[in-house]
């Protein structure tokens, strides 16, 4: 029968055919998906692949590490980190409207990318040919089935690849479903914390600022965001969590107490949710002893915020995310 190991050797081999001598690059974006599709083409190619890792700001605490460190210690990976936090900020200066976050983080990347591929390109003896997407099979059959121009829409939602970096698409999970991907990462010997991470999306937390994203802000979010993780962690929760966004109400304030001061910060939203495939949602029925803790230790340790609320909307009317 088909189990993950006959599953993994059969999809190394699959590769080993597919890529031949030549070269493959893989973007990975911190997320299950990158990460699984990353690692098995390493183990079918090894040193023929490149990944190719955009720091642009965005992601939470800790997970930039772990793709830099974890990561390749687990895999083995030829990693190639660029840093573009500086420009990602600089491009989304003053930017408020959340598609026009969206449009200008997807364009971003896709240059950054397009930058490190040639980079690598030019360092290598081989020219790279191939690039390597975690396309699941529910988003094969979203999109027709059809595979061909190389694109890298997946986490970003924007069009291909500028004609003369013509890639020929590998998509090792093309038929498989996301449980398989994660059973698979973990046959990969993949640590938990990449394998079992909830969906985030790929312009991160600059779509949980609502109002212009900032360094500053950023870091405010960020710890936030991580107090939250942390709790539910604690509590035992992440499974059953489909997705927590904490989002930072930037533009707002409101007056607090703390000590013998007045303080005016800004709000933060919970908005766990409960999901079979984010299409539709649910607010999750945290314990309040879970709420209470991630409150008290949001407003304690982070100066900037003195309000915590939850957000009880369902999905529809509400989405999962606010922006
Ligand atoms: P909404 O907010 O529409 O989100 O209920 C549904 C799912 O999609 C994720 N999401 C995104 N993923 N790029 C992504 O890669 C995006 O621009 C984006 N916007 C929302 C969201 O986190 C949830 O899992």
């Amino acid at each position: 029968g088909w189990t993950m190991v006959n599953i993994a050797e059969e999809s190394i081999e699959e590769v080993r055919r597919q890529v031949g001598t030549k070269r493959a690059i893989c973007a990975l974006s911190g997320g299950v998906d990158s990460a699984v599709a990353g690692a098995l083409v390493q183990r079918a190619i090894g040193s023929q692949l490149t990944c190719v890792f955009v720091d642009h700001g965005l992601l939470r605490k800790g997970e930039a590490e772990q793709v830099e460190k974890d990561f390749v210690a687990a895999t083995g990976v030829n990693l190639h980190v660029v840093d573009a936090q500086e420009r990602f900020l600089t491009a989304l200066d003053g930017v408020t409207d959340p598609e026009t976050k969206r449009k200008i983080i997807g364009r971003e990347f896709i240059r950054v990318f397009e930058e490190a591929a040639r980079e690598v390109v030019g360092t290598s003896d081989g020219e790279v040919e191939f690039l390597v997407q975690g396309t699941l099979y529910p988003d094969v059959v979203e999109s027709g089935g059809g595979t061909g121009a190389a694109n890298i829409k997946s986490h970003h939602n924007v069009g291909g690849l500028p004609e003369d970096l013509q890639f020929t698409l590998v998509e090792p999970l093309r038929t498989l479903f996301k449980d398989e991907v994660r059973a698979l990462g973990e046959q990969l010997g993949l640590p938990a914390e990449i394998v079992w991470r909830q969906p985030f999306p790929g312009p991160g937390l600059g779509i949980r600022i609502i109002g212009a994203v900032t360094r500053e802000r950023l870091d405010i979010l960020r710890e936030a965001d991580a107090i939250a993780r942390e709790e539910l962690t604690r509590a035992g929760l992440d499974r059953e969590i489909w997705q927590f966004p904490v989002v930072l109400l930037a533009d707002v304030r409101s007056v607090g107490v703390q000590g013998d001061g007045r303080t005016y910060g800004h709000p933060v939203v919970l908005r766990p949710v409960t999901s079979e495939d984010a299409m539709t949602a649910d607010w999750a029925r945290l314990p309040y002893d879970v709420l209470s803790k991630i409150s008290t230790r949001i407003t304690n340790e982070v100066r900037e915020i003195n309000r915590v609320v939850v957000d009880i909307t369902s999905k529809p009317p509400g989405t999962i995310e606010w922006e």
